[in-house]
């Protein structure tokens, strides 16, 4: 329950499998309780745990030589990028190696003529856009927080340009990835589609590290737009805000990002980022294209929008004004957190079909209403996905009961509308009985993935489903 969680002492490794990390890495293996435990705390809601070391990996025959080590003195490995997945996707908590990837941060090939880029799985978004810029070139895919490369792949993240541009799933062309008995793979070259044999690289993408280590991803970029403008309008009620979208993108307007803020979260972002917008439901907005196709689009949705119950909408096309909006959206889960001292976040994470969207938004609204935890609602609402943020008191047990049974109702509202329980967030630990209750026998398969794959469970232990 709670969150800081029981960090009890463990056996710790062997003295043989301590000597030969030691030889090997130096000082870029650390047993002290200061980087263990910021190895073994996530984000969110989830008790803390501890891994017995940490390792600092910074090539590929160094991942190779670590996963090997770890095969034959059967020790956990659980990989860690940025540490901010919500739903504790890397936390060691079987203990272990945590093997941590952010110094595999470099930049590998820009291939500027074919939109693509090979970086290490240590590189954030936010690092890689700097990069490419200068070259007119941007990679869209952007969780709330500056996560790496690695840890999004891993997770199938998105964020607010998927309607647009794709989540991770479509974002990577390959990976170079380690494998539990310590081979080393590519699983695509880059050709911009194939049809060579399994999708291998779908696979790893989105299995939370369970089946391997990414030491390399290839990625699609995209031309920075000739026009880019933003916009902001509210509207009286969420249905409104969330039809508009929902119609914009049955006409087919080609959206950039379509975000949805509730009341709560304009409120609370706000207060996070010293801001002054109108405290009510809000559509954030970009339009990319050449200035005509953006006027079209504009136009389009403005007479959507005045006809669901929106205001006058704010524009920018000026590079720091959308980038202060972005920002503010990029935020939103801190904002919340940050709206009680010494509070924890849980954020949930359901997507239904975009025509079930409104309905499944507005029935949350109500349900929220009758629980006592500040909550804030904020969603990618083009893509039908959207999320109820809670800051919990950490010693309020019956807060988390509350939350707890909120999050299993939302789950199976969206599943009753051929939903899914997890638009961008992942399973991880918080999620794995709506994983069957999604999936059913699917999940046997992907066990038996698991184990041909990872027969001894080596690989992030206890995340999607507990070991069989
Ligand atoms: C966001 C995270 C919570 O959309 O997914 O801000
Ligand atoms: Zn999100």
């Amino acid at each position: 329950m709670n969150a800081v969680g029981e960090i009890s002492p463990r056996p710790g490794l062997s003295a043989e499998a301590r000597k030969a990390l030691d030889s090997r890495l130096g000082e870029r293996v650390s047993y002290t309780e200061a980087v263990r435990s910021q190895h073994g705390h996530s984000e969110t809601h989830f008790a803390s745990c501890l891994p017995d070391a940490v390792v600092f990996a910074e090539t590929t025959e160094e991942v190779v030589f670590v996963v090997r080590l770890c095969a034959a003195h059967d020790i956990k490995l659980t990989a860690y990028g940025a540490g901010t997945s919500i739903e504790g996707s890397a936390l060691p908590i079987a203990g272990g190696i945590s093997l941590d990837m952010s110094r595999m941060n470099r930049i590998l090939t820009v291939n500027a003529d074919d939109f693509d880029v090979t970086v290490e799985p240590g590189v954030t978004r936010i690092a890689l856009n700097n990069h490419l810029r200068d070259q007119g070139l941007f990679f869209p895919v952007d969780p709330g927080a500056d996560a790496t490369i690695g840890g999004m792949a891993s997770t199938r993240a998105s964020g607010t340009n998927a309607v647009r541009y794709g989540t991770m799933r479509e974002a990577v062309l390959g990976l170079r990835v380690v494998t539990a008995d310590g081979r080393e793979i590519r699983t695509a070259r880059r050709a911009r589609k194939s049809a060579a044999g399994y999708d291998l690289t779908r696979l790893f993408v989105g299995a939370e590290g369970t089946l391997g280590i990414i030491t390399e991803v290839t990625l699609r970029l995209h031309p920075i737009p000739e026009v880019i403008t933003s916009a902001v309008c509210n509207f009286e009620t969420l249905e409104g805000a969330a039809t508009t979208v929902i119609q914009a993108i049955q006409l087919g307007v080609p959206l950039a990002r379509a975000e949805i803020l509730d009341d709560m979260q304009m409120r609370a972002v706000n207060l996070w980022g010293k801001l002054d917008y109108p405290e009510q439901t809000t559509l954030f907005f970009e339009f990319h294209g050449s200035q005509a196709s953006v006027d079209e689009q504009v136009a389009t949705v403005g007479e959507l929008a005045a006809a669901n119950g929106g205001g006058e909408f704010a524009w920018s096309s000026l590079a720091e004004e959308r980038s202060s909006l972005w920002k503010a959206r990029h935020e939103a889960y801190y904002a919340t957190v940050g709206l009680r001292p010494g509070a924890v976040g849980w954020a949930t994470d359901v997507c239904v079909p975009i025509g079930r969207l409104a309905e499944c938004i507005s029935e949350t609204k109500r349900d929220l209403a009758a629980v006592s935890v500040p909550a804030t609602i904020c969603g990618h609402v083009g893509d039908g996905n959207f999320h109820v943020i809670f800051s919990l008191d950490p010693e309020a047990p019956s807060e988390w009961e509350e939350v707890e049974s909120f999050n299993a109702r939302l789950v199976s509202r969206a599943l009753s509308m051929e939903g899914t329980c997890t638009g961008e967030h992942g399973i991880g630990l918080g999620k794995q009985d709506a994983l069957v209750d999604e999936l059913g026998e699917a999940v046997n398969v992907m066990r038996l993935i698991k184990h041909a794959l990872d027969p001894r469970g080596m690989f992030n232990p206890g995340k999607i489903f507990a070991a069989n």
